[in-house]
């Protein structure tokens, strides 16, 4: 794996207080967060422990949707940079006993948090939860809307094999209409400057009227036609209506991406998949686990180094190294 190798940390304040929607950071605090990003990347790869910049503040991970990827990377991201860790344990919290989340978010804040990392599928909670509460709110996914620190590991994956994302071409295959990860990854990486493009069958494109700068494509030699990143999404079965099982079939035949199938994109092209995979339903195995094209395992390196960069960023302001 190679690695951008960036020796010092990126200087200047840092003025987002949330990071629930991908545009909360403008330009200048994505710059910052990607080049922070690259700093602890470093430290990660070379098996070293960066700077504790978070030694005496608490991060607290509230998630009420299942995750492997999202909690573990924030668990050991706040770790590694010398914050205490707390896992609420949310089957067996007192949210069984009716207490709302804000009682609950606010009882977490007064045990003394400095960041509040929540996962749940109602969309807007995140946003009362930033209202009513002192410390940042980090969006570990939101339902169908938005998942802001998986564009950013995503982008920062693309930027380590491309230097950035500039110019190039980045077509999203699947299941669209139920992804976070195309909402959030569509809206950075076009401000990113990267072209990009939906890749699925009409029944799993969202409404016309979202996304309005991305092209779409209901044939997959169409929509992958000289991209550099072919990025497969999940077949988000337990957003779907009843039925929903019925979009998996023949999907694999027309949209699975295969070695055979990705011949129209660049011969340089790289795979991506945000996780968790299902093998066979939108990616061959060997794809995926083909090292010269997949870049799967290199975003879950990312995630620990971007979720680092993003927890330090709020916490401390970008305060000088
Ligand atoms: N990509 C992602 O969000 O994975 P998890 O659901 O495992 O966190």
């Amino acid at each position: 794996m190679e690695f951008i190798n960036r020796p010092f940390a990126p200087t200047g304040g840092f003025a987002a207080t949330n990071l629930i929607n991908i545009d909360d950071f403008p330009d200048a605090e994505t710059d910052y967060v990607l080049e922070l990003a690259e700093y602890y990347a470093r430290f990660l790869k070379a098996g070293q422990r960066p700077p504790a910049r978070l030694a005496g503040k608490t991060q607290i991970n509230l998630f009420f949707e299942d995750s492997t990827r999202t909690n573990l990377s924030f668990e050991l991201a706040g770790r590694r940079l010398g914050a205490d860790v707390l896992n609420v344990p949310v089957a067996t919290s007192s949210v069984n006993k009716g207490e709302s989340l804000i009682d609950t978010a606010q009882t977490l804040t007064a045990m003394g948090a400095h960041a509040l990392i929540v996962r749940h599928k109602e969309p807007r909670v995140h946003d009362e939860l930033a209202r009513r509460i002192y410390c940042p709110v980090i969006n570990a996914g939101d339902g169908v809307r938005e998942h802001p620190t998986q564009a950013l590991l995503d982008a920062a994956t693309i930027r380590s094999v491309y230097g950035t994302l500039k110019g190039l071409t980045i077509a999203i295959c699947g299941d669209i209409k139920h992804s976070r990860v195309a909402a959030s990854g569509a809206a950075l990486f076009s401000r990113l400057g990267a072209e990009v493009r939906f890749v699925g069958p009409a029944h799993l494109m969202p409404t016309p009227h979202q996304f309005t700068n991305v092209s779409r494509h209901d044939v997959l030699s169409d929509g992958i036609a000289g991209a550099d990143i072919v990025m497969a999404l999940r077949m988000q079965f337990e957003r779907m209506e009843e039925g929903g099982r019925d979009a998996a079939k023949g999907y694999f035949e027309a949209f699975g991406l295969t070695h055979e199938s990705i011949r129209h994109a660049k011969p340089t092209a790289k795979v991506m998949h945000p996780g968790p995979m299902n093998r066979g339903v939108e990616i061959e195995g060997a794809l995926a686990d083909d090292q010269e094209r997949s870049l799967v395992l290199r975003q879950v390196f990312y995630g620990v180094a971007t979720r680092m960069a993003v927890l330090d960023a709020l916490i401390t302001k970008g305060s000088a190294f």
